[in-house]
């Protein structure tokens, strides 16, 4: 057994991490929406004017911060105008990216905005560039957030919406290097400063424009699009044309054309997903370092609006629906991206997970009546703690001077501290001793998410096969609180300031 000391100063905190790094994401794709949020008002389903109640209790749960929509790839093939107004009326059209079905607009910017308000979430809309026009999205921005009396005001009202929204997030396209269009660098950031200054902040709705960023390690894209932040010359005080850059990053154990099984994989698999998950934080690292060049005082966020696992769709599901299966290997990988995450607060201003429902690396899987929720559910609604709390840094120290087995963070909020540990290792056990320094804890509570094996998933039969319980395995020596955490497991310690 491995024996790890994590040094935390508690009186040393570090950036805020913000709740938007807790983001979600639901795209037209699959079962994503229809099936997943919206069942429509005549389902047998329990509903609130077609969405979907169980999911939207679920997901309360979790404090979700924001939600994106309604892409992906789809956003840049969306034309808002079609999802307004009576639903039978709405033209239809084909979803070309995902499944080649046909869409019916039946779900469209009133219903995402209603379902935004059940969840408690902010809305995060992303604007169509690769096929729409700088006026189609200049007057969504106007439809959604206007008040007073102008035409789309107008066009609002009699869709039965008096008052405007607030809706601070705002994507200028999305994947514009692939999907988006297929751009060069250049045209992109051409085109994120035209949408960017007609997206028009009206009244007190302040918007945060996000441009469309790289995929993965692409740095040479970041570097474009930081060349382009300052309107210099355009007014008394520069301003930046966009609050901030997006990038995706999705880990796979394996090449593109073979992702391999969400369930059926061996330990080296397993360990290639880890090693995947963890190259998160040189990503994040490298675009920061670029972002640090041309904005210093880091006044542009970086993005990361699409994250998560991307395996092969089950068997007989439809290739275009991206539908997998979720294991307790998901959930560590998503607990790695969190300890990455809280590390890099100062710059990183938000991160979604692709996607919240059926789609991807999902919270939640329905069939039909039936709701699952993922072992992916469960490591955010654990460290759900960590959201708009304040960084506490930890130093793991033992013989593997790497400590590859090992992830944590820590934060503390409102008296509160909250440390997540991950054990990657997945047939040994890990000791860790809490080293606390500058300060002491009250009486602390632990959680674990842990299963028999890592190929173990939640199912309708057996809903709670990976589920949180109660974690004892804790005692306090005279080195510090020690834990021994099972192998491939994920535990959160929770104790107030003493
Ligand atoms: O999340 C699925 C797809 O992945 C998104 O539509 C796209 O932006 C990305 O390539």
């Amino acid at each position: 057994m491995s024996d790890t000391t994590a040094v935390i100063n508690l009186d040393l905190t570090g950036p805020t991490i913000s709740r938007h790094l807790y983001g979600h994401f639901a795209e037209h794709l699959g079962r994503c929406i229809y099936g997943g949020f919206w069942v429509g008002e005549d389902s047998p389903i329990p509903n609130e004017g077609g969405i979907r109640l169980d999911v939207v209790e679920a997901l309360r749960a979790l404090n979700i911060p924001n939600l994106r929509w309604p892409g992906g790839c789809f956003a840049d093939e969306y034309h808002w105008k079609d999802g307004i107004g009576p639903r039978e009326q709405r033209p239809r059209m084909v979803n070309t990216h995902w499944g080649n079905v046909e869409e019916n607009n039946h779900f469209g910017t009133h219903e995402f905005m209603a379902l935004c308000e059940l969840l408690g979430a902010e809305p995060y809309i992303s604007g169509n560039v690769g096929s729409g026009t700088v006026q189609e999205m200049s007057e969504w921005v106007e439809y959604l957030t206007r008040d007073g009396d102008s035409p789309m005001v107008r066009l609002r009202k009699a869709n039965g919406r008096e008052e405007p929204w607030r809706v601070k997030f705002w994507g200028i396209g999305n994947e514009t290097w692939g999907c988006g269009g297929n751009m060069r660098a250049e045209y992109s950031a051409d085109l994120a400063r035209q949408y960017a200054t007609y997206c028009r902040d009206h009244g007190e709705n302040k918007l945060y424009r996000i441009a469309s960023g790289a995929s993965d390690a692409d740095y040479k894209w970041t570097e474009t699009l930081m060349q382009q932040i300052s309107c210099f010359g355009c007014e008394a005080t520069p301003k930046n044309f966009f609050q901030g850059l997006s990038v995706h990053y999705y880990t796979l154990a394996g090449p593109w054309e073979a992702k391999g099984s969400a369930t059926d994989f061996d330990t080296d698999d397993y360990y290639r997903t880890m090693a995947a998950a963890r190259k998160i934080d040189r990503i994040l690292t490298g675009h920061s370092t670029v972002m640090d060049v041309y904005d210093p005082g880091r006044t542009v966020g970086l993005v990361l609006d699409e994250w998560g696992t991307w395996w092969d769709v089950e068997p007989g599901t439809n290739p275009g629906f991206l539908f997998q299966q979720n294991t307790l290997r998901d959930a560590l990988v998503a607990s790695v991206h969190f300890d990455i995450f809280h590390k890099h607060a100062a710059r990183l201003h938000m991160a979604n997970i692709a996607q919240t429902v059926n789609v991807l690396q999902a919270m939640i899987l329905t069939d039909g009546d039936s709701l699952v929720l993922t072992p992916t559910y469960h490591v955010f609604e654990m460290n759900k703690g960590h959201q708009d709390a304040s960084s506490l840094t930890v130093h793991l120290r033992g013989e593997d001077a790497e400590q590859e087995h090992l992830s944590a963070s820590a934060s503390v909020k409102d008296g509160t501290v909250l440390i997540s540990l991950s054990n990657l290792d997945a047939e040994e056990p890990a000791r860790v001793t809490l080293d606390l320094r500058g300060g002491g804890l009250g009486a602390t509570t632990a959680r674990i998410l842990t299963a028999d094996r890592l190929q173990d998933h939640n199912a309708p039969g057996a809903p709670e096969t990976v589920a949180p319980r109660a974690f004892e395995d804790l005692k306090t020596t005279d080195r510090g609180l020690e834990l021994t955490l099972p192998p491939h497991s994920f535990v959160t310690v929770r104790a107030p300031l003493a």
